[in-house]
């Protein structure tokens, strides 16, 4: 097995059962305790901007994007991302990664955020956020909530509360 024998394509809710399967094999019950997860649940992903690897006929790995605000500023959460043991370490995720990125340049996003490993992320293109910036919905380790910058100045226009696009924060009364 090896990358060439691999097919990446745009997700379709036929997949969503071995997405699920995977997502529940790489983490786990705790995964609906995340920040991210939490963030999710506000809305729908995005399936055009989101792609699975296939094997024959079987999903292996799975990437997916949300529309999040956070203040001013828009941008899509990567993930989650998981690939099946059995397929780690063929660039599979890598590949998956850098699709995304470039779907969400094509579609004019202006930047893309994640909570994730700088040392796998930073080489894909991803730069930690300055601490402090911005917030999540649950606890999270902030020094990994990373971002990769499409449109100059994006980044530096997120700030607060990272919200999914569809139940942007209200601001507490004054
Ligand atoms: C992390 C994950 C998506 C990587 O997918 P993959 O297809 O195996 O990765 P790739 O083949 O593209 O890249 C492999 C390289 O990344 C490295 N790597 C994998 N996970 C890493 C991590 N968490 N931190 C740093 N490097 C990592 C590997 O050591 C390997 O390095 P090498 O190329 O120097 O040998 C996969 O291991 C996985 O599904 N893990 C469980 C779920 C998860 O943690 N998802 C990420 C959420 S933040």
């Amino acid at each position: 097995m090896s990358l060439a024998d691999v097919t990446f394509m745009p997700e379709t809710p036929a997949h969503d059962p071995e997405i699920e399967a995977i997502n529940e094999e790489a983490f786990g019950p705790g995964r609906f305790a995340r920040a991210a997860y939490k963030i999710r649940e506000g809305g729908p992903h995005e399936r055009a901007l989101s792609f699975v690897a296939v094997d024959g006929d079987t999903v292996i790995a799975s990437v997916r994007m949300t529309r999040v605000t956070a203040g001013a500023g828009r941008a899509l959460l990567l993930g989650p991302l998981a690939v099946r043991p059995a397929y780690k370490n063929l660039g599979i995720g890598r590949k998956l990664v850098a699709m995304a990125l470039k779907a969400a340049r094509d579609g004019g996003w202006p930047a893309v955020l994640l909570v994730g490993d700088a040392p796998y992320y930073g080489p894909l293109g991803f730069d930690k956020v300055p601490y402090g910036q911005l917030s999540m919905p649950r606890p999270v380790d902030y020094h990994r909530v990373l971002a990769h910058e499409i449109v100059p100045g994006a980044v530096a226009a997120l700030s607060g509360m990272v919200d999914h696009a569809d139940c942007a924060h209200a601001a507490e009364p004054a």
